[in-house]
């Protein structure tokens, strides 16, 4: 099965050089997704000067691999927020999701992108034959959106999953590659760097230094828009505490063209958990849906082929006639209480993570806040998403529970025992951990027959990571790093490859 995602099919991306000299710009953005794009965008708008770094091409991480619904209804269900937070805090953080969809809708009309954005109804469903069961807490969360001032209403039949659930207005989608292809053409006619393949390998905050492809960039302030953090200018033992806070989760989407039909252009989610989202295109001459959902915690499912499946299987039920085109899977960061973490970390090193399933608007929201930071305005949401916020609403369950995978991998992986201590026991196409010297080996040897061998030991804080065989890719349990089959890295929190085993170890 051949995993890549609908969007880079659709949009050809724009193409920048490496950073190949020195340079000296008001902010420094690091990360070319949703984020730092609009980060670079806004804050070139306020008139800032701004270098723009991407470690590989631009719009190649998680939002290439998004499922681009606009909403601001969050991952945790509004009764739970306002349980969590109380009214005005839940208030708060949905109404953050909609001053997003609204400057993302700004950009698009300002700038003439032409990129699909359509405002659409959502609905959350109750799971197929649960409908009585689940219509009271429906209409609870209906009954509370409109307490807090959002257009819901609860249905006893939603279109097409002829199951209760809500309807909520100004919902949108786009195409996110489309979006931001335009945008990236008015950083480049307003003069702003923007940088590929250089990634930003050491930052300095005292004043505000980035290193990448050797050459420095000098600023007056740092995004990071990474997805997963940096560490930075951050010290290790706070790095390492604020690690705690997020756990990473695998998800999976499968596109696939769909029978024309009198069907709604619109979002669906499922109150599941984890939940399945959909959505539905209409275009002239066919109609195209989006389904995902299965999420696992990264580096901690035992066959991810299966999660496709599960997939396939809703899909399959959804729509009897279907033929898929695209399969990939992404990953989302989730946080302790459920809300993201933006602001600064340190001062003048801002960042914006843990945006769950909704980092289109989130991500969105974190460049509209690092622009007012770097402006030194007052933002509502600042102390709401405080990156240095004490208290754990999601209580101390919630923590545990995310928290245990360390320990518990360290001490299970010291005790097994790689199945093999050869490379011939590694496929064609396939990695396998190893052991080689007493030591264990991520080894992988691509179609052609070419071996790679790196140590396993993920360079974050030492768990060994797992081979998936579907995305071919090493996987950490513990934190949710993500490796190329080659050793590279594609997610943190982990920073640098895995490792070059001793020269002279092993001959292939
Ligand atoms: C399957 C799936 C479905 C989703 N569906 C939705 C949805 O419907 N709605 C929604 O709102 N959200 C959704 N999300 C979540 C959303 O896609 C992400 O939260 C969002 O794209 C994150 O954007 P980002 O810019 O923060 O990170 P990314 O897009 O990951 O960008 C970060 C960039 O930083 C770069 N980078 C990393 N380290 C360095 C370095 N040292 N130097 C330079 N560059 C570096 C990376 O290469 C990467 O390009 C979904 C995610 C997945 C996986
Ligand atoms: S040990 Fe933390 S991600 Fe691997």
């Amino acid at each position: 099965m051949k995993t890549t995602p609908l969007w880079p099919d659709t949009a050809k991306m724009p193409k920048f050089a490496r950073l190949g000299k020195d340079l000296k710009v008001d902010v420094i953005v690091i990360g070319g997704g949703i984020t730092g794009i609009t980060a670079a965008y806004l804050l070139r708008k306020a008139g800032a000067s701004v270098a723009l770094l991407e470690r590989g091409r631009l719009v190649s991480g998680e939002t290439a691999h998004t499922t681009a619904h606009l909403t601001y209804v969050t991952d945790t269900r509004l009764s739970d927020l306002v349980q969590r937070f109380g009214h005005n805090h839940a208030q708060a953080t949905w109404d953050a999701g909609l001053a997003a969809v609204r400057q993302i809708h700004q950009i698009v009309d300002d700038e003439q992108i032409d990129c699909e954005f359509r405002w659409v109804p959502g609905y959350l469903h109750a799971l197929p034959r649960k409908g009585r069961e689940e219509a009271p807490s429906l209409q609870e969360d209906a009954r509370l959106a409109g307490e807090l001032g959002f257009d819901a209403i609860y249905i006893d039949e939603v279109p097409l999953m002829r199951v209760p659930g809500v309807a909520f207005a100004d919902q949108a989608k786009f195409n996110p590659a489309k979006y931001l292809r335009g945008l990236l053409r008015v950083l480049r006619k307003e003069g702003c760097h923007v940088f590929e393949k250089s990634e930003a390998s050491s930052i300095e905050i005292d004043p505000p230094t980035v290193q990448a492809n050797d050459h420095t960039v000098r600023g007056k302030y740092i995004v990071i828009a990474t997805h997963v953090p940096l560490q930075g200018a951050t010290n290790t033992a706070s790095a390492a505490l604020f690690q705690t806070k997020l756990a990473s989760y695998n998800t999976y989407a499968i596109g696939a063209n769909i029978q024309p039909d009198i069907l709604p252009d619109a979002s669906f989610w499922d109150t599941g958990s984890p939940y399945f989202y959909l959505r539905i295109d209409r275009y002239r001459d066919h109609d195209y849906a989006i389904l995902g959902g299965a999420d696992h915690k990264t580096g901690q499912a035992r066959d991810p082929q299966k999660h496709y499946e599960r997939v396939e299987k809703r899909l399959r039920q959804i729509f009897p006639k279907i033929t898929i085109d695209h399969w990939w899977s992404g990953q989302v960061v989730e946080t302790n209480d459920g809300l993201p973490y933006i602001g600064e970390i340190v001062p003048r090193q801002f960042i914006a993570t843990g945006f769950s399933g909704n980092g289109m608007t989130f991500g969105t929201l974190g460049a509209m806040m690092a622009c007012d930071a770097f402006a030194g305005r007052r933002n509502p949401w600042s102390s709401l998403f405080d990156v240095h916020r004490k208290t754990l609403f999601g209580g101390t369950w919630n923590y545990l529970k995310e928290n245990k995978d360390y320990p518990y991998y360290m001490l299970k992986q010291s005790l097994e025992k790689p199945g093999a201590n050869s490379l011939r026991a590694v496929a064609r196409g396939e990695g396998k951990v190893i052991l080689l010297d007493g030591k264990k080996m991520a080894a992988y040897r691509d179609p052609q027959g070419k071996v790679s061998v790196k140590s396993a030991v993920c360079p974050h804080m030492g768990c060994i990571v797992r081979w998936n065989g579907v995305e071919k890719t090493w996987d950490c349990p513990c934190h949710g790093s993500r490796f190329m089959a080659t050793g590279e890295v594609m997610a943190g929190p982990a920073e640098a490859p895995l490792s070059d085993p001793k020269e002279g170890l092993f001959a292939v």
